[in-house]
């Protein structure tokens, strides 16, 4: 079942997603050489917490932190740890979300640490890139594939390959709702896009092979091949005028 949002809904939603990306963006201003995975995690918990937010993964199917962090060839779902230092040329996938007035905001973003090869930062910006092309594609009276095409479209064309075991998703009153988001797929198939959608878009997109595994801590994803991966998410809104990202700090 598709929850479309009314525009009271939209505006709780909107609230819920700007607190996300702000709480985001200081998380990804926190990826330094030296510092703990632990220590950003912490950032985003106290930030979302002082301003009156729930941290919605911490909890969720037993999740044990506020952010997903996610180092190098981790593709998501890494858990913040003191024994995971970050080290310059580490890119560093931050995944977090926050529950406002019963609404969630869900968002991604692969931050460089220090200076990071050529490669790496091609990886990046393809990923944030693709997410872009999605968002795009995400018009009223389209279709779900139009945005998995744009996305896949992109990613391939630059030599990369797309994760194809995790989607993106329906948000709103619950972190995951209908439908999936895949990041693959054909324009003009799929379900229809509507307004009052909510959808987080997240892309991602590995250097080398597109399969993945996830490791015996129940949790952590990492690529097959151990090559890098990017995240990137916005939980966007579709509405007539076109869509709408919601995570903006
Ligand atoms: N943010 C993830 C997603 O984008 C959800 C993380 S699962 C959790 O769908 F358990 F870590 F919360
Ligand atoms: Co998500």
């Amino acid at each position: 079942m598709i929850a479309l949002k009314t525009s009271q809904e939209l505006s709780y939603m909107k609230a819920a997603c700007a607190l996300s990306a702000q709480a985001l963006q200081i998380a990804g201003e926190a990826v330094k050489p030296g510092v703990s995975t632990w220590e950003i995690d912490k950032i985003a918990h106290d930030y979302i917490v002082k301003h009156g937010g729930t941290p919605n993964f911490l909890g969720y199917g037993g999740y044990p932190a506020t952010a997903c962090i996610s180092v190098n060839h981790q593709v998501i779902h890494g858990i913040p740890s003191k024994h995971v230092i970050l080290r310059e040329g580490d890119i560093v996938s931050i995944d977090l979300g926050a529950r406002l007035h019963g609404y969630n905001g869900d968002n991604a973003a692969t931050f460089a640490c220090g200076a990071v090869s050529p490669e790496a930062q091609r990886l990046m910006d393809v990923t944030e890139q693709a997410l872009y092309k999605g968002i795009e594609a995400a018009v009223s009276g389209g279709r779900i594939g139009d945005i998995s095409a744009a996305v896949q479209q992109h990613a391939e064309a630059a030599g990369f390959s797309v994760v194809r075991q995790f989607v993106g998703h329906g948000v709103g009153t619950q972190l995951h709702e209908d439908p999936e988001v895949p990041n693959y797929g054909r324009a003009g198939h799929g379900i229809r896009l509507n307004p009052g959608m909510t959808l987080a878009i997240e892309p991602m997109i590995n250097m080398g092979t597109p399969n993945v595994r996830t490791l015996s801590d129940g949790w952590t994803v990492e690529t097959l091949d151990r090559k890098l991966s990017a995240h990137f998410e916005h939980t966007i809104a579709i509405t007539a005028g076109g869509p709408v990202i919601l995570t903006r700090p």
